[in-house]
């Protein structure tokens, strides 16, 4: 292994830290690693081909008062494949805010947890405003470029997808959204080359929706209206068209206009699901109603006959009342289970169906099936109590049957992405990748199964120079999407 420290950056959290998201599996990292040809235990196979991305929240400074898991700074990971070798790098997103903190030497904005008017600075990003926007929630890669976002809305930071450095922020030709900015969960549907986006806020029209091109040229962009601020996180889109939604999960009105933003479940409201024609107007936009949850990660949709066939993970329990302040982060109190919305276009109707009765979600498929038929999910499994993945499920969603595998005790695994074989033959025809933070030998892995073979274990493990953060989003981008990945 050819390893190289490309720079530490300097934090001014406690030596002495107690956080339970700043310790233990979710202790931040603040070196910035080089390393290729990594060590290999079993074998690598020479057909996966491509980079694996992951997002981290991984915070460089303590909160002004109570810090949130969500409010840690960007970093991405990156592993890399190739002839059957590894490579790895790490970089934080030097996002406006990371730079104004490093130059402050300490927090500027109010996290999640934290009231906005207690912010150093009068401005700020994010839907509700006055937060810094770390871009530490989701990564994809669309033309040819990472693009890193954040939860809340704000801009989408472009990263070389090989390096991993900061290159600015995405543009679009001078049409970027940058009053309202845009939500984390944006899609790319890799048989148009298309990124679908939305954006949210507490202002009227409080929805938008847009396209951007496979030329990065924003050439759709709409007004879609709701009956007040809500808080989507995840869209969804066919081949035909996108869908929005409305859950009765929200912040309560009379707080906003007191500064405060306190989200309240309301199940006496229906979820609401907008499906909108990809390029069409705000008055073509179909609401269906369904019954009350709020969902966070929608799997894949597609369409079927006079049907749009939607996947995601339906919350049981959307609003638990114990389990500590981070309760809301934990798949077990959330209760969050596979389920189908057939939304027939035909009649307004929509019926639903729970798929499993495993509790499961961060559901991943193969990237070319998106908004397309398809047929499996490879889906976390939640350490109890935690914002830590335990395990991996594959669920079969004709037959309904699952294979799982668990890490292990003490081991934490992420967002699993799911690279087709170069050559791939079938929709299962793959790899999956994830990176492990192993609290029993304090360090990292990137795991490699095969997506037909999951509780057979990984194929290859791949060990990091150092044990990596846990976090949240990730993706896979195939070497031949990439610029220069062969020379
Ligand atoms: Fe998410």
């Amino acid at each position: 292994m050819d390893v190289e420290i490309l720079g530490r950056v300097l934090s001014t959290l406690p030596a002495e830290d107690d956080h339970p998201y700043r310790t233990g599996p979710w202790r931040p990292q603040h070196t910035e690693w080089r390393a290729e040809d990594l060590a290999v235990v079993g074998e690598l196979p020479a057909d996966l081909d491509g980079v694996y991305l992951r997002n981290t929240e991984n915070p460089v400074h303590p909160a002004l008062e109570r810090y949130h898991p969500f409010d840690g700074d960007a970093m991405i990971h990156l592993v890399g494949f190739r002839d059957g070798k590894a490579f790895y790098r790490n970089r934080f997103v030097r996002t406006e805010g990371f730079l104004a903190e490093a130059e402050a030497g300490g927090p500027l904005w109010a996290g999640l947890a934290e009231k906005p008017s207690s912010a150093k600075r009068p401005d700020g990003w994010g839907a509700r405003g006055r937060m810094k926007d770390a871009s530490s929630t989701d990564v994809v890669v669309h033309a040819g470029v990472a693009l890193t976002s954040f939860y809340q809305c704000g801009d989408l930071y472009r990263l070389d997808p090989l390096t991993l450095d900061t290159l600015g922020k995405a543009d679009w030709h001078g049409r970027f959204p940058a009053d309202r900015g845009v939500s984390a969960h944006t899609k790319v549907d890799e048989h148009t080359g298309e990124l679908l986006f939305f954006n949210y806020g507490t202002d009227e029209p409080y929805l938008h929706y847009g396209v951007v091109d496979q030329r990065d040229h924003l050439v759709h962009y709409v007004d879609v209206p709701l009956p007040g601020p809500r808080l989507p996180h995840d869209m969804a889109f066919t081949e035909n068209y996108a869908i929005l939604n409305d859950c009765p999960m929200f912040w309560e009105p009379e707080l906003i206009a007191k500064g405060v933003y306190a989200p309240k479940y309301h199940p006496e409201l229906p979820l609401r699901l907008g499906v909108i024609p990809r390029r069409g107007g705000s008055d073509q936009v179909r609401w269906f109603e369904a019954a009350p949850t709020y969902v966070l990660h929608w799997v894949n949709a597609y369409e079927q006959g006079n049907e749009i066939v939607l996947d995601g993970f339906f919350q049981g329990d959307p609003m638990p009342t114990e389990g500590g302040p981070f309760r809301f982060l934990a798949l077990d109190r959330m209760q969050t289970r596979l389920h189908r919305w057939r939304l027939d276009l035909d009649t307004g109707r929509c019926r639903e169906e729970r798929l499993t009765d495993s509790i499961t979600e961060f559901g991943m498929i193969n990237p070319g099936h998106g908004g397309r038929p398809y047929r499996y999910t490879y889906a976390a499994t939640g350490k109890p109590g935690w914002f830590l993945f335990d395990g991996l499920v594959r669920h079969d969603l004709l037959t309904g049957s699952e294979q799982r595998y668990a890490f292990g005790e003490g081991v934490y695994g992420s967002e699993t992405a799911m690279a087709p074989r170069v050559g791939a033959t079938g929709e299962d025809d793959g790899y999956l990748v994830t990176i492990t933070t192993d609290m029993n030998q304090d360090r990292s892995e990137c795991l490699v199964f095969d997506a037909r073979r999951v509780a057979d274990g990984p194929v290859a493990r791949v060990r990091l120079p150092e044990r990596v953060s846990s976090g949240t989003h990730a993706t896979w981008a195939p070497g031949a999407s990439l610029p220069g990945w062969r020379s």
